[in-house]
């Protein structure tokens, strides 16, 4: 039982007393609960020897930030508490997106609740939206603020009316907690270069190279092209800073408790703008340490299951999300481990399984994929993941090498060819997209670009070859079926319900021109969105209506609530991905074929795990039963079924 649980019961005993308990009540009950597990993590990460007065000083915090925490927002915690884990529902369909890109601001936002409401997206995250360095930025990344809205977005009161709104008609908001660093004009670092020592130990500074020059031994290079180190000299405090992502963005220092005393409370002043979630950023990078790579450190995760307890205690009803773009095996743990199960991130990224589609795209197999996601442990219960297949980064080819290796491929020669087929290296492949700082040291490189250009819609219409324009059509909706149906919450990328193509526009801007991630960070296309009800043939009209159906039928299968109720199959045909979503006796086989020729799967295979055929099945995406061929199941290129048994009456 987690910690979230404990709360749920002691929150429906306090309901049943009459009249019910009264708010500072609740607060006492819920530190109570929580306060052990708190000092425990606390003083593993400082010393009680040395510490203790901070820890008095975290008590006082969490007191203060409870009682600033608006009162609306109280009873949506204790409405959230009792509603059980709403994350796993089969009606969360998520959107991201960048606010001015996608209608100018904050305001704009709120006009464009009915396109939303339309496709049937009830869950938004909204790229960074506070202040911000002029120029380069990180797109927001690099914050100066982690409540005061960037006048370009609007105003505090735009946003809380948006949120308001958004509550309303029953959406979730995201935003993200850039928790690993601040911008250099951060109030920290302005003093810390004004000469503060107070604040230079908040962050990671060094007046010579020594420690600098052991760390470098064992920190990777996150943008190894252009922020290459991960330590900037800073001339006013005449001292080198660590900054592992770019050079304007300070790592915190979390060895120095003041630094997560402050933090929660920046978190707090986020999550009461009416945050459903909050995407804690590049949260593998929490904690460093010589002589490590400093990423997912058992360090890191206790303190951010300290984050989580405190919140826990404020504001029950928010929850996380970890971005934690890592090996497989390692982002499972960011749903907390032993004793912490349950007790870290409610969401995760399922990054795995975004490269391993990517993968199975450009090998036309699903066997790796299939490997990979079968050997991980099971999540826990109350966890779920985010399904995507594009967001604002890049795409990193994450797998495990001794994966690879079982299904026949070389690792680094493998990661050339992925790299190959998707920029613009094999004269064969369809894909347009670029490649994302490639270090010739290690011959490691990403992938931008958008999924529309990825799947070959870019290089079919300039050809304008009608066959191949199909085919990308199918791949991008097949791949959207996937994330629509594998257990958890699909998060649809802003522009790819219009099959949008790469930006090239961002050669020209001086400020993302050293970033080709900006490709696929597009304007939304409002004249295209214009035309779907006019022009239903074009593939923008097509994939937009074809999503939307597939999102109405998720929302209406009971099946695709994530209950650890997925199966993955490991099927006798390589290129076709089969897995099954069960409720009670109920369950929906969905099958995805990667291949551009059309495959086959036996009746007797399909039999063996529970299909039924002929008449006593249907596909839900056509809603017609299906055809078997010699007593085989055909699927055409790319063609994806979701099955659904029908007893025989
Ligand atoms: C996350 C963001 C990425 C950003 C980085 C540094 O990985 O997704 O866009 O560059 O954190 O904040
Ligand atoms: C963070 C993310 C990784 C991304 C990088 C920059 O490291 O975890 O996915 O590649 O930021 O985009």
């Amino acid at each position: 039982m987690n910690q979230a649980e404990l709360h749920r019961l002691l929150s429906l005993k306090s309901q049943n007393k009459k009249g019910g308990i009264p708010l500072t009540s609740l607060y006492e009950q819920r530190l109570a609960t929580n306060l052990s597990l708190i000092k425990t993590q606390f003083f593993s990460l400082y010393t009680e020897k040395e510490h203790k007065a901070f820890f008095y000083t975290l008590l006082d915090k969490l007191e203060s930030l409870f009682k600033d925490r608006p009162t609306e927002l109280q009873k949506q915690d204790i409405a959230r508490l009792n509603s059980g884990n709403w994350y796993q529902s089969e009606q969360m369909i998520g959107m991201q997106l960048y606010v001015d890109r996608f209608n100018k601001d904050i305001n704009g936002l709120k006009e464009k609740i009915p396109y939303f409401e339309d496709l049937g997206v009830n869950f938004l995250h909204l790229m960074p939206i506070t202040t911000r360095p002029t120029g380069e930025n990180d797109g927001g990344y690099a914050v100066n603020s982690y409540h005061e809205i960037d006048p370009k977005y609007g105003t505090k009161k735009d946003f809380l009316a948006f949120s308001k709104k958004a509550r309303e008609n029953n959406m979730f908001l995201m935003l993200d907690f850039v928790v690993n660093h601040t911008s250099d004009e951060f109030i920290w670092a302005k003093k810390a270069k004004e000469g503060s020592q107070h604040h230079q130990n908040y962050y990671y500074t060094y007046s010579d190279r020594h420690i600098p020059d052991e760390f470098e031994k064992t920190l990777p290079e996150i943008f190894p092209q252009s922020a290459p180190g991960n330590f900037t000299y800073n001339a006013e405090m005449e001292k080198w800073v660590m900054t592992c992502f770019n050079t304007y963005q300070w790592d915190l220092n979390y060895r120095n408790p003041e630094v997560f005393i402050e933090m929660l409370g920046n978190l707090m002043s986020l999550a009461n703008l009416g945050v459903d979630v909050i995407r804690f950023d590049a949260l593998a990078f929490l904690w460093k340490k010589l002589g490590t790579s400093s990423q997912n450190l058992p360090e890191a995760h206790t303190l951010i299951s300290l984050f989580r307890m405190c919140l826990q205690v404020i504001a029950p009803g928010v929850i996380l999300l970890a971005e934690a773009i890592v090996a497989p095996r390692n982002i499972i743990k960011y749903f907390g481990e032993d004793t912490a199960e349950g007790n870290e991130c409610e969401v995760a990224y399922n990054a795995s399984l975004m490269a391993l589609l990517w993968n199975s795209i450009a090998t036309k197999k699903a066997s790796l994929l299939v490997k990979s996601v079968t050997e991980i442990p099971e999540k826990p219960n109350d966890a779920t993941w985010i399904n995507y297949i594009r967001c604002h980064d890049d795409i990193g080819l994450g797998y495990e090498d001794d994966f690879v290796r079982v299904t026949g491929y070389d690792p680094s020669a493998h990661k050339q060819f992925i790299l190959n087929y998707y920029c613009g290296k094999l004269e064969w492949s369809p894909a347009k997209g670029l490649l994302f700082m490639y270090n010739p040291k290690n011959g490691d490189g990403r992938i931008t670009g958008s999924t529309a250009s990825l799947l070959g819609l870019e290089t079919a219409l300039e050809q304008n070859n009608k066959s191949s324009i199909d085919y990308a059509i199918t791949k991008i909706l097949m791949m959207h079926g996937i994330i629509l149906t594998y257990g958890g919450i699909p998060m649809i990328y802003a522009g790819d319900e219009i099959a949008t193509l790469n930006d090239y526009s961002y050669e020209e801007n001086e400020d993302h021109v050293n970033d080709n991630r900006w490709v696929n960070r597009p304007m939304q296309n409002w004249s295209v969105v214009s035309t779907l009800k006019k022009e239903k043939d074009s593939p923008s009209a097509i994939i937009f209506n074809e999503l939307k159906h597939m999102i109405r039928l998720r929302k209406e299968q009971i099946v695709f609530a994530d209950t650890n109720n997925l199966k993955v199959h490991s099927c006798p045909n390589e290129h076709i991905f089969v897995y099954q979503r069960t409720h009670e006796n109920e369950s929906i086989w969905v099958l995805s074929n990667f291949n551009e020729v059309t495959e086959t799967l036996n009746i007797s295979w399909l039999l063996s795990i529970g299909v039924h055929t002929g008449k006593n099945s249907i596909d839900l995406l056509t809603g017609k039963s299906f055809e078997l061929i010699h007593n085989e199941l055909p699927l055409k290129p790319y063609e994806q079924l979701w099955i659904k048994n029908i007893s025989p009456s």
